[in-house]
């Protein structure tokens, strides 16, 4: 019988930062080496949704290059059958079930996405792209043509995951059991083993999440930052004026609530010792010396990834899921009226 399939894209229109690698990296990592005997695991790049943003072009085949690597770097093993990398764009099923699923979603469902409304706010209507606002259903076709049931996804992309839900349910309900549907985001976080999606926040700005978008890199810790300048920015997060001791409150305190919620992902052992900690300075000092750590043997095992394994792997898995992917396409084609019943 076939697998569950666990299944997650990690856009590379910029380096990654810790919220992505938390967020989404690390459980698909850990997903990979533990459970890859019962599930598929399909880690990709979603290269199309790249640009639902302005981007220097001429610099995302490295980036993408550049993401693998950091995949490889976070421990995803290369060498077993059952986990697939894969890029979005080689795969011209995701651009067509996208196309297919437009014609079934409606103008206020897009409009109502809180990421799509935050960014075009930024944005302003001249610069908002129709691939910004129409992402979501993109990311739908991601999910849908492999039937995966788990996504792991950061806060952010809950909202999407339920709309995925929702968009295949319609098509379901209309021409029968087409699709397979992603978990709701309770199952999700359950199998996760977490109580909430995660939402790392801005070391700067902590009422913001920490994102690849901000104009500033102040606030973001990118795994690529060197790792004394990362501490650095660890050492400037901004935090609050209680003099109380160490209290998570993510409301009143989120600053120093994130900075303990970014040890914790780390160094879970050591929260005890963290919370007893007497000052926010000793505090700060502890968290960016185990950033700092952290990013010195991230960078270590950067160092020896091997290029042509990632493109080996890359051609035979992008041949393999073009396969899967395909399987799915002709099925909403032929209910939709596209390719004929057979
Ligand atoms: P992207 O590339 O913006 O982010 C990749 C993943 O990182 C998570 N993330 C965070 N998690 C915790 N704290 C943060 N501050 C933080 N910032 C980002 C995101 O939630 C995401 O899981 N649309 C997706 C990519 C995508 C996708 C898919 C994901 C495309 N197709 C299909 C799952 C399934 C995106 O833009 O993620």
């Amino acid at each position: 019988m076939a697998k569950d399939v666990i299944l997650t894209g990690i856009r590379a229109n910029n380096d990654l930062h810790i919220g992505n690698y938390f967020g989404a990296l690390l459980p698909m990592v850990d997903m990979a080496k533990t459970r890859s005997a019962d599930y598929q695991i399909n880690l990709f790049i979603p290269d199309l949704h790249s640009f639902t943003t302005p981007i220097e072009h001429d610099k995302l085949q490295n980036q993408i290059m550049h993401n693998l690597k950091l995949f490889v770097a976070a421990g995803l093993p290369l060498d077993n059958p059952n986990i697939y990398i894969y890029r979005q764009s080689y795969i011209p099923a995701h651009s067509e079930l996208t196309w297919i699923l437009d014609c079934f979603t409606v103008y206020g469902e897009m409009s109502r996405m809180t990421q799509f409304k935050d960014r075009s706010a930024k944005l302003g209507n001249e610069r908002v792209t129709v691939g910004l606002f129409n992402y979501p259903v993109l990311m739908a076709a991601d999910i849908l043509l492999y039937g995966a049931k788990y996504v792991p996804v950061g806060d952010d992309q809950t909202q999407h995951l339920e709309f995925t839900r929702d968009i295949a349910g319609r098509l379901n309900k209309q021409f029968g059991e087409l699709f397979l549907l992603p978990e709701p985001a309770a199952k999700q976080h359950e199998f996760f083993g977490k109580d909430q999606g995660l939402r790392i926040r801005d070391l700067a700005d902590p009422t913001k999440k920490m994102s690849k978008s901000e104009e500033s890199d102040k606030g973001v810790i990118f795994l690529g930052d060197d790792p004394d300048e990362a501490a650095q920015k660890v050492m400037s997060a901004t935090t609050d004026s209680f003099t109380d001791g160490i209290k998570l409150d993510m409301n009143e305190r989120a600053g120093i609530t994130n900075l303990v919620q970014i040890h914790d992902l780390l160094k879970p052992d050591e929260h005890d010792q963290i919370m007893a900690m007497g000052s926010y300075q000793d505090l700060k000092t502890k968290v960016a010396g185990t950033v700092r750590d952290f990013l010195i043997g991230f960078h270590d095992s950067l160092k020896i990834v091997d290029d042509e394994t990632i493109l080996r792997k890359l051609e035979s898995d992008e041949t393999a899921m073009s396969h899967t992917a395909d399987i799915t396409l002709l099925k909403v084609q032929q209910a939709v009226g596209l390719r004929p019943k057979t």
